[in-house]
């Protein structure tokens, strides 16, 4: 297991250039075994989820080839359409092989999946939705069977605007016959990047990024080279990160229409925020004020996976917060790390009272999910002495060379083996 070793109190300074984004590179690989034709995903992020859905796409059969940052997905050879528990338990985007294995082989069985535990995270959403694309379900000893003859195109109402779930019926119809539409979809920008792979594909599907989604269910879909959108989550991070030490910081290649919220949350704090182009450059000197109300939001709302960074940075500015979470059930987990460094905070079910004090000071905490571990990162980042932060395996499923980015910047922070 590894930790990070960091002394606090250094201001940052540079600038960083965004990895492709965790959110949309996960689906774009459940939606290469759609063809069985060469897919290209260029500048794929080196963070273990990915690795992890390789190795999804191995046991299915395919080739998967990594030539530097670029990755090639030869699935001609692939035949199984069954996912190991131990694979499906590690990644929660391994339900999006749902969608994808019924397009290609009309079968799939797949153990319940895994993730950060952030809360119950059910799947009922993807399911009945595939019910409605004329598949039937069986569940027996926490495995999922879905078979069907054919998928026929339907018209299919979400109750709720689920990411996964609107990805997972992209998946599903873009093959089915006749059409399908989607209503209440959710609006990330990464659903408009899986609508461009797919077209790109020869798919036909129009309105992501939109709540109304149709597909028109095309006969052939070929193979395709494709450059992923960047990561407004990373981005995010880094943005928040500068907001927390103070500096001045451009972070390079993110659409500042993604992370549209959290800049004028930054501006409330005190931070002065510049855009160009794909360039985002923060300053942040003094004492910040804090948000009075950070509530989490599908898009284009606040997103629930910068609340805790957002928590972390104002446990330190002046006055208080109330940052509610609306998405997932148990994501103040990170909060008795953060006290172990001094913060003020009480939480009452979903939503967390921060009162800021002047300083953190270092401590010794744990990285208990990916989100939550970056916020305690950024917390000891902008602490008075030294914390380290144990077990990154989380946090490597979603950033790729956290350590190295930060250092460039200035950070004091080192990867140790415990
Ligand atoms: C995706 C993101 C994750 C982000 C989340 C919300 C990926 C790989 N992960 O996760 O980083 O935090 O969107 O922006 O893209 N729900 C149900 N039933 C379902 C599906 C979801 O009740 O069938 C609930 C969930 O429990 C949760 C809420 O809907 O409370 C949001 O989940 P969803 O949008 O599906 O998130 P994910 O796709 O899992």
């Amino acid at each position: 297991m590894d930790k990070y070793m960091i002394d606090g109190g250094r201001r940052l300074c540079g600038s960083v250039r965004v990895q492709s984004a965790k959110n949309s590179v996960l689906p774009l690989f459940a939606a290469s075994i759609l063809t069985d034709k060469r897919v290209t995903i260029r500048e794929t992020p080196a963070i273990s989820d990915v690795f992890c859905m390789a190795q999804i796409l191995r046991e299915l059969g395919a080739d998967v080839t990594f030539r530097g940052e670029d990755v090639t997905i030869d699935s001609s050879n692939a035949c199984c359409h069954e996912i190991s528990s131990s694979l499906t338990k590690e990644l929660r985007s391994s339900v999006f092989m749902l969608g994808s294995l019924l397009t290609r082989f009309h079968r799939a069985r797949i153990a319940y999946p895994g993730g950060c535990d952030i809360g119950l995270r059910p799947i009922d959403l993807h399911l009945n939705a595939l019910k409605r694309l004329g598949v039937n379900i069986t569940e027996r000893d926490g495995f999922i069977l879905c078979e069907c003859e054919r998928l026929r195109g339907a018209e299919i109402p979400l109750d709720f605007p689920s990411v996964g779930a609107t990805e997972n019926i992209l998946l599903a119809a873009v093959k089915a016959e006749g059409t399908t539409v989607l209503s209440g979809a959710a609006k990330e920008p990464e659903i408009v990047d899986l609508q461009n792979f797919l077209n790109a594909m020869g798919a036909k599907v129009s309105g992501a990024g939109t709540d109304e989604i149709i597909v028109e269910g095309v006969k052939e879909l070929g193979g395709v080279n494709y450059k992923p959108m960047k990561d407004r989550i990373e981005a995010g991070t880094f943005l928040i990160a500068c907001a927390v030490c103070g500096g001045e910081v451009e972070v390079v290649g993110v659409k500042n229409q993604h992370i549209g919220l959290l800049l004028h949350k930054l501006r409330e704090n005190g931070c002065k925020i510049h855009t160009k182009n794909d360039r985002i450059r923060i300053e942040s000197s003094g004492r910040l004020r804090c948000n009075r109300r950070i509530e989490t939001m599908p898009f284009p709302g606040f997103p629930t996976d910068l609340q805790a960074q957002m928590t972390a940075l104002n446990c330190t500015c002046e006055g208080g917060a109330i940052v509610i979470e609306n998405l997932f059930e148990t994501r103040f987990k990170y909060v008795p790390e953060l006290q172990k460094m001094g913060a003020d905070i009480e939480v009452q079910g979903r939503t967390a009272f921060v009162r800021g004090v002047k300083e953190l000071h270092g401590a010794s905490v744990v990285a208990g999910d990916l989100r939550g571990g970056a916020a305690l990162v950024l917390a000891a980042l902008g602490a008075k002495g030294v914390s380290e932060v144990i077990d990154l395996s989380h946090i490597d499923r979603g950033y790729s060379d956290l350590q190295k980015k930060l250092k460039t910047l200035g950070a004091e922070i080192k990867r140790v083996r415990v």
